[in-house]
């Protein structure tokens, strides 16, 4: 809340415990987003996740994360249901991985359920918008929110901070109507792919690193191509071993350890 308006806010997911390092190391936001389902698992979409690779992805980036805020979310069918199951959830997230809150998608029709958790001492953060986990039901990664379409998104992101949600996350809008939702609500807007309208700024970190190569939406820049050199290198390994050029000697033990190999005299 005391970032509204200021200095933007820092997000990035993570997956593994190393990853959480490197990430923590630079921002406010670590998200174990159920977007590990498609860059680390290879699924189709987000909805093939589960409460038990969550728990397990996020338990690995608490392991990396010292400062940052962690966040985990909850995947498909894990909260939909009824604000009692969200809670369950929610709890054994909290209570296994050490995460400080989660995040849910959807806006109106969850406003009840983040009611439920944030009185319940599970703090929120909301995700409207593009929502991939009604991929099914939008009929693609489409754009959300022009024309009449804002009013909607815009109720959405009204329902979910009155009802308590910390932070609003807002995927694929058009930049009027981030601005238009940052500047009406108290709580912090989250941008991806949602203009510098927003309070902060989150990426999926395989895809700003040049990791997940499957598809390339338009709003993520690429800061390395860590695939094309991890590619190449792997490459370079595939020639070495087939042309005998690895190991070399510097990579050979010795049959005596080298401390006890008499030492030339002059
Ligand atoms: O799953 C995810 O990684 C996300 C962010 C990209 C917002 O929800």
């Amino acid at each position: 809340m005391a970032r509204k308006g200021g200095e933007p806010l820092v997000c990035l997911t993570a997956y593994t415990t190393p990853v959480a390092r490197l990430v923590d190391a630079h921002c406010d936001v670590v998200l174990v987003g159920d977007s590990v389902g498609m860059v680390l698992h290879g699924l189709p979409s987000t909805l093939g996740v589960t409460m038990d690779m969550m728990a397990m992805h996020g338990k690995a980036v608490r392991r990396g994360v010292e400062k940052a805020l962690l966040v985990v979310d909850l995947p498909f069918g894990a909260y939909e249901a009824s604000p009692e199951q969200a809670f369950a959830n929610a709890s054994r997230l909290m209570a296994e991985t050490g995460c400080a809150a989660v995040k849910l998608e959807g806006g109106e029709p969850m406003a009840e359920t983040i009611r439920f958790l944030t009185r319940r001492g599970i703090p929120v953060m909301a995700h409207i918008g593009l929502t991939p986990q009604a991929v099914n039901a939008f009929g693609g990664y489409k754009v959300q929110g022009r024309g009449e379409a804002a009013t909607a998104i815009e109720r959405d992101a009204v329902a979910v901070a009155e009802a308590g949600a910390f932070a609003v996350v807002l995927e694929k809008v058009t930049e009027g109507l981030a601005r238009r939702i940052t500047e009406t609500i108290s709580v912090p807007t989250i941008g991806i792919g949602a203009s510098p309208a927003c309070d902060g700024q989150i990426l999926v970190v395989d895809d700003m690193l040049g990791m997940f190569a499957d598809f390339r939406p338009k709003f993520v820049k690429r800061y390395a191509e860590l695939g094309q050199t991890a590619e190449e290198a792997i490459a370079a390994y595939a020639q070495d071993v087939r042309a005998r050029r690895f190991p070399a000697q510097e990579h050979v033990f010795a049959d005596t350890p080298a401390a006890s190999r008499k030492v030339p005299t002059r």
